[in-house]
């Protein structure tokens, strides 16, 4: 089993510090939804994860083998068409074309592309468009570890309800570990085994909650009702900076510990 363990964990952009004393695990076939108010260093984390930025303080330990980013803006390469960027991947693989091409257009259906659309070039193509083509690109390769940062955020409702089933299929084919960062919590409610909550200034974890309930029986109102109860609850409420002393006496429930489970 492979695992991410992430230990006293701190970061500063020049003097300021933007996270601080993160502790996190991660394990395969997990999926862990990351959730905050804007600025308070989600990206930052992600990057740091994916190895694309060093830390100015960890102990981190990551034994998965293929990981997999898909980054808040879609950074698709404007000179090449959707087929491409979504198959760049296999390519660094040495996968032949016609395989590559085999696979986009298997993917690129089930993401609700056409044909037509994976001729297409970045900027010939919607803000939603580049955002499925970027999940394409990370899906392709089968990762172990998938790294989503806002995924869904472009998309409408439909969409996101297809994309949700998309992740959850990958999530079970290829027992991978996800670290999702979103803003909705529904969204969290609805995909995560784990959300961790964050605030800001400096950026650090404030709770985490285990959501116990089985995908299969995540109906549409056990979401609404869970994220309802999430949303009254203290730390959720602090974290997005909203106030803590008007909550609806049926929906509060109080928390004791910091790691509750829904
Ligand atoms: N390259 C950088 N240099 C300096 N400061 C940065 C840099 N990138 C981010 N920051 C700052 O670090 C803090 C955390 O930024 P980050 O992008 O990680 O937040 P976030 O939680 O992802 O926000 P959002 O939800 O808006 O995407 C912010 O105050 C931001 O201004
Ligand atoms: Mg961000």
């Amino acid at each position: 089993m492979s695992s991410l363990q992430i230990r006293n964990l701190q970061h500063k952009y020049a003097l300021t510090e933007v996270l601080s004393n993160i502790n996190l695990d991660l394990h395969t076939g997990e999926t862990l939804a990351l959730v905050g108010p804007s600025g308070c260093g989600k990206s930052t984390l992600l990057h740091i994860i994916a190895g694309l930025l060093t830390p100015s303080a960890a102990e981190i330990k990551h034994s998965f083998t293929d990981t997999a980013c898909m980054f808040q803006e879609p950074r698709l390469l404007p000179w090449k068409t959707a087929e491409d960027n979504i198959t760049l991947g296999l390519k660094a693989l040495n996968v032949p074309r016609q395989a590559r091409q085999q696979q986009a257009r298997h993917i690129a259906a089930t993401l609700g592309l056409t044909f037509d659309d994976l001729g297409k070039y970045p900027h010939e193509l919607s803000g939603g468009m580049q955002s499925r083509i970027a999940l394409g690109r990370a899906l392709i390769i089968k990762p172990d570890l998938l790294l989503l940062d806002e995924p869904f955020s472009a998309l409408d409702i439909g969409l996101k309800l297809e994309l949700y089933a998309l992740l959850r299929q990958h999530i079970t084919d290829r027992a991978s570990a996800v670290l999702m960062i979103t803003h909705d919590l529904m969204e969290a409610v609805r995909l995560a085994d784990r959300i961790i909550m964050m605030a800001p200034s400096p950026g650090q974890i404030i709770a985490e909650f285990n959501v116990q309930q089985p995908h299969q029986q995540r109906s549409d109102a056990w979401i609404y009702q869970t994220t309802a109860e999430l949303m009254a609850n203290p730390s959720i409420r602090s974290g997005f900076g909203l106030p803590t002393d008007v909550l609806e006496p049926t929906l509060h429930t109080p928390v004791q510990h910091s790691q509750d489970n829904l």
